[in-house]
């Protein structure tokens, strides 16, 4: 079956997350997001997408500032309640009963109850027509100790992070299940030594 390259939405799973923001005025916004991706090794800048109508990016423009905090799946029913298209002067977290959480080195909270904080600093806007791209810095980042087991490794399984596929009628969220397979990282530095023998690198490349 050939898609139109817009129905990438039906094959591609994507994360959710909730970013926490304030206006120049100090009213509180949350809001769920999805295109987000770190922004490769060491993984300290982070780039979402923004339609231009968001309050979201009009604080994060005003206040360079804003927390990406990462739900489990059990605040599915928050994340679209935050996901309606509030007037910016309505505090998001009062709407959707969330309980703001403070942040170590921002002034937007972060949300109580989610399973990991990147607290993030503006530190660039590639602006387009009808939506940017903002990259941020992350400055801080936290972790709930209840779903990490004791080498400091997150338990999918238990956390529940989500993930979302988007359908015709709606979305679909989705949480992680263990294939079955682990592919240690050292597998990939393996087929680069096969593909350029006199290039093996002694440390895996990570991304
Ligand atoms: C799962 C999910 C993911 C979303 N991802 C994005 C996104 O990546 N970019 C975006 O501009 N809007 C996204 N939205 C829509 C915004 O969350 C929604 O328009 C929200 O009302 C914006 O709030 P704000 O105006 O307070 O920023 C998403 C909504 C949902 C439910």
């Amino acid at each position: 079956m050939i898609l139109r390259p817009s129905q990438r939405e039906q094959v591609l799973p994507l994360p959710v997350a909730l970013i926490s923001t304030v206006s120049h005025g100090g009213i509180r916004n949350v809001a769920p997001w999805s295109n987000i991706t770190p922004i490769l090794r060491p993984l300290n800048e982070i780039v979402l997408a923004s339609w231009i109508k968001r309050d979201t990016l009009d604080n994060i423009r005003a206040t360079e500032e804003f927390v990406v905090n990462i739900p489990p799946a059990s605040m599915v029913g928050e994340v679209m309640i935050c996901a309606r298209n509030y007037p910016p002067e309505v505090d998001e977290f009062e709407e959707a009963g969330l309980t703001p959480r403070p942040s170590a080195k921002v002034r937007p909270p972060g949300v109580d109850g989610c399973l990991a904080w990147m607290e993030c600093v503006l530190k660039e806007e590639i602006a387009r027509e009808n939506f940017s791209l903002v990259i941020g810095e992350v400055i801080h980042l936290e972790a709930d100790d209840r779903y990490f087991n004791d080498s400091g490794e997150m338990d999918f399984e238990r956390a529940q992070p989500l993930s979302v596929m988007l359908g015709w009628e709606g979305m679909w969220f989705t949480r992680p299940v263990r294939s079955g397979r682990f592919a240690h990282y050292a597998e990939m530095a393996a087929g680069r030594t096969r593909v350029h023998p006199d290039q093996s690198t002694p440390h895996p490349e990570r991304w």
